[in-house]
């Protein structure tokens, strides 16, 4: 079972970037705890940062015949970017949104995910233990299905 990872923009800053919003953890620790529970749970785990929407969209679209599930935290375009939305939509590949911070306690504007309605979950507000929870959300999606 091969799970694809996609961190979104401004992610590679983690452990600098706002750490009183989004915790201390760097991006390397995230992806290295991500990479431990892969093993122990026996699925091949695919990590992708990027910057650039339509990266992630490219991501997303080869994640259709080649991986069972994906966890996505799309930053900033989690918020307005229907082509992201579209291509998770598009795939059939079952999906978990993941957000390090409680987007719902935040400025208006991150309390909307246009992505939400056409995944499986969203898992927020946990910091660097929303990925592990994310991953072990679509391991159990995967296996029930
Ligand atoms: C984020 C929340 C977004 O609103 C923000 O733009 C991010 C990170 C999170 O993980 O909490 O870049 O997705």
């Amino acid at each position: 079972m091969k799970i694809l990872l996609i961190h979104g923009p401004n992610l590679n800053l983690l452990g600098t970037r706002e750490t009183g919003v989004y915790g201390a953890e760097t991006l390397e620790s995230i992806n290295g705890r991500c990479l431990k529970l892969a093993e122990e749970l026996g699925v091949e785990l695919d990590i992708h940062q990027t910057n650039s929407e339509g990266e992630i969209v490219d991501l997303v679209q080869s994640a259709a015949g080649t991986a069972q599930g994906i966890v996505i935290n799309p930053g900033a375009y989690t918020h307005y970017s229907y082509a992201i939305r579209d291509a998770l939509a598009a795939v059939k590949v079952p999906a978990v949104e993941v957000h390090l911070s409680n987007i719902h306690s935040r400025e208006e504007f991150r309390h909307k995910s246009v992505i939400a309605p056409v995944i499986a979950g969203q898992i927020a507000g946990f910091q660097g233990d929303s990925y592990i929870l994310g991953l072990r959300a679509i391991v159990g999606i995967i296996n029930n299905a």
